[in-house]
């Protein structure tokens, strides 16, 4: 789709190809000096580590058009940081993140003219990830990697953008103890493709994901981690070693916290408490934060005082304040926001 083609307010979250994207090959014990393609195809042998093993890791980030026009990314040091995490678990080499930040950079100015216009709803979304790319054929790590970064314009991750959404409580697991689910590998959405595709055909919009030891616990979704809001105004969040890190979730505590003065609580959820909340929500970089009206365990509905027709207020300002410091027009804590141009 060429650029002039899009309609910005209305595209929703899926692959668009956009002109550059940045490649990097680790080959020898060491990364290459990498740089922008136009080439968006990989040719891999039919062997290679990720085709047989999964051996594949990625991240998700956005670059945001600000008020005032300038293209900015968000916290892009954590994700360099995750996504080290990430290949380390997976016995693949880390790519140096001032490396990983500079590649980022480079994508987005490449594709400035994709990044949608302020106020459009829509943003860049950008996905670095890498993956084994020599044949393996006996269960080891591979020897050779690819690093790359594209970016994608995106819209709202679920249809309907901030129209609250509902979920089912999930029988599969999606993390184990001292599993991989603390980490951003492409294993662990591939085995959550059942359960989402289950999840539609019974109208939910997404799953409600368990602790898988005792089922008593809240984790997360496939793609966001949770957050709740008390009857009297605090923030509560799952704190699990088998749920994602998520970006957005660490900045909402603080935004919580320091924004808005809130007490903040990220401890174990039991499922049990979940009827108390007045408000439930996803966050992620994908989700920014999508607002859950209805959450289902097995038939039994567990509805939230704030509807099913608009964001509950707490999560409302939640939302306004992380987009606010994402688009410029409310000062971010140092560091946060990365200018690209
Ligand atoms: N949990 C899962 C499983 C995810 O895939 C994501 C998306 O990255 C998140 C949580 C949210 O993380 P972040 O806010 O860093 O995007
Ligand atoms: C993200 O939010 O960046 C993710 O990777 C989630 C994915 C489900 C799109």
């Amino acid at each position: 789709m060429s650029k002039k083609e899009i309609d910005w307010s209305n595209i929703g979250f899926g692959y668009v190809q956009t002109d550059k994207r940045y490649v990097s090959n680790y080959k020898d014990g060491k990364w290459d000096e990498g740089g922008l393609t136009e080439e968006a195809n990989v040719v891999l042998n039919e062997c290679a580590g990720v085709l047989q093993y999964a051996q594949t890791v990625f991240e998700g980030l956005k670059a945001y058009r600000t008020e005032d026009g300038h293209i900015v990314t968000f916290r892009p040091d954590l994700n360099a940081s995750r996504m080290a995490d990430s290949a380390r678990r997976l016995e693949m080499p880390v790519f140096p993140e001032d490396r990983f930040i500079k590649a980022v950079e480079q994508v987005v100015a490449a594709n400035a003219d994709y990044v949608p216009p302020y106020g459009s709803g829509a943003t860049l979304y950008i996905r670095p990830y890498m993956f084994g790319t020599n044949p393996v054929i006996g269960v080891k790590p591979a020897d050779e990697y690819q690093f790359r970064v594209f970016a994608t314009p995106v819209g709202p991750y679920f249809k309907g953008g901030a129209k609250p959404i509902t979920i089912r409580v999930c029988d599969f697991d999606r993390a184990a103890p001292h599993g991989t689910g603390h980490i951003k590998a492409g294993l662990n959405y591939a085995m959550s493709l059942h359960a989402i595709v289950d999840a539609h055909q019974q109208g939910y919009d997404e799953n409600m994901y368990l602790d898988s030891a005792t089922r008593t616990k809240v984790e997360e979704t496939g793609g966001a981690n949770f957050i709740f809001i008390t009857k009297d105004n605090k923030l509560v969040t799952p704190k699990s070693d088998t749920i994602l890190p998520s970006i957005t979730r660490r900045s909402l505590v603080y935004v919580a916290k320091e924004y808005l003065g809130m007490e903040v609580e990220e401890r174990e959820v039991l499922f049990e408490e979940v009827k108390e909340f007045a408000e439930c929500g996803l966050c992620g970089t994908a989700a920014v934060i999508s607002p859950v009206g209805k959450v289902v365990d097995h038939g039994k509905e567990i509805c939230f005082p704030s509807g099913m027709e608009e964001m509950g207020p707490v999560t409302k300002k939640l939302y306004d304040t992380l987009t606010g410091i994402q688009m410029g027009h409310i000062k971010a804590p140092e560091s946060w926001i990365k200018v690209i141009k």
